[in-house]
């Protein structure tokens, strides 16, 4: 059904990377210094975003996956234990829970923010439990007292998963600030921080951020730069069969200025967001975000809408096609991990498992959100949601 709604010519990406001539200039002038691998810019990043954040430590990774599993490879996770994560989030965060032979144990989110419930974590805890992976979804910081004090009490390790959380403060403190187990962030082409494929694993655990910096290479005890720069040694030794997941200084360059450059793109992520949240407050049909109230600052990684079925004609993936009609991409974060095949049938999760999650699932809708965003584009964002409610209202 369409109004008299005045079409845009042109398709409106769901995401686009932020990449100035600055990032362009640093890769250049990385690819001309002769070191592409691992080397003092992926050096230099780790030491600048330990700064940004507040850690101690911080190992660069070319994942985010990488820094999950490396994050409970280190703490000593392994087959027989039992790992309590959200369904609601990306694959990455369960499956590296697989990949150290333990088991991924799902708690339900809280039907507000979307994020991991702790009242549904501590009913999942028995004595096989070793951790758990909570994930700052969409930007929004999970109740991280709640969940450290849960995990203090059944002596479990936390490894937060904040590939959504760059720039994200939980009460005040930025995710990543002074942390008591492990913070995995994502540099992924669509994350708010972007190298194209990257990740990083901070913590103020010196154990921990040796063995993770071993881990990535191999179990290697000396990386490259060690080895090939002046003054190194050809010699090494493979401590523990490890894994080929480090960063490299191509990434870096790109890590370093759009580290620089995070806070302007974050404004505009924040100016898009409150666009977005003042058009659509009173639209009946629709749901904006619900911010909980230690999520002091948003990183606005997703913006995500919920439709209210009860009061539109329409369901959430018709009204995706409608927006895709009126050339406008969008996403939907995330089909329930708990749901997908792989864990159907090795766990035997099953629909009707996690209500709340099943619930949030079936409404949502991530819109466009990203800094290069004209206010034209933001602007008929706006005007194609607005103009599909007034269509199928009941
Ligand atoms: C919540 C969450 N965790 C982990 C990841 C994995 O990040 P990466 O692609 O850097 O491995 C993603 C990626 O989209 C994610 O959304």
């Amino acid at each position: 059904m369409t109004s008299n709604f005045n079409k845009r010519k042109d398709f409106l990406p769901y995401c686009l990377p932020d990449i100035s001539e600055l990032e362009i200039q640093e890769v250049v002038s990385t690819l001309k210094s002769g070191w592409l691998a691992k080397g003092p810019r992926t050096i230099e990043f780790e030491k600048r975003f330990a700064e940004y954040v507040g850690a101690k430590y911080a190992v660069g990774m070319n994942s985010c996956t990488a820094a999950l599993h490396i994050s409970l490879v280190a703490a000593g996770i392994g087959p027989g234990d039992e790992v309590i994560t959200t369904p609601m989030t990306f694959a990455a965060s369960a499956n590296t829970i697989i990949h150290t032979g333990a088991k991924p144990v799902f708690a339900d989110i809280d039907p507000k923010t979307g994020c991991i419930d702790p009242d549904e974590i501590e009913k999942k805890i028995t004595s096989k439990t070793k951790a758990i992976v909570p994930v700052h979804y969409s930007g929004q910081a999970c109740d991280l007292d709640r969940i450290y004090e849960i995990a203090d009490r059944y002596n479990l390790f936390v490894s937060e998963d904040a590939a959504h959380a760059i720039y994200t403060k939980y009460k005040g403190r930025m995710i990543g600030n002074r942390p008591k187990g492990t913070v995995s962030f994502s540099f992924y082409a669509t994350k708010n921080l972007a190298t194209g494929e990257g990740g990083m694993l901070v913590t103020d655990d010196e154990e921990i951020a040796n063995k993770a910096r071993i881990l990535v290479t191999h179990g290697m005890s000396k990386n490259a730069w060690n080895r090939y720069a002046k003054g190194g040694s050809w010699m090494y030794d493979i401590e523990e069969p490890g894994y080929k997941y480090n960063m490299f200084d191509l990434q870096a360059a790109l890590g370093l200025i759009q580290l620089q450059r995070l806070e302007e793109m974050q404004k505009r992520r924040e100016q898009i967001a409150e666009k977005y949240n003042e058009a659509f407050k009173n639209v009946d049909g629709i749901e904006i975000p619900i911010i909980s109230e230690y999520t002091t600052t948003h990183a606005w990684h997703l913006y995500i809408i919920k439709i209210v079925p009860e009061k539109l004609n329409i369901n959430r993936d018709q009204f995706i096609m409608e927006l895709n009609e009126r050339n406008v991409g969008t996403s939907v974060h995330f089909i329930p991990v708990h749901l997908m095949s792989a864990y159907r049938n090795r766990f035997g999760y099953k629909k009707g498992d996690f209500p709340n999650t099943e619930k949030w699932f079936e409404n949502i809708i991530s819109l466009p959100l990203y800094p290069s965003m004209s206010d034209d584009d933001v602007n008929y964002v706006i005007e194609s949601v607005k103009d599909i409610v007034g269509c199928y209202r009941m």
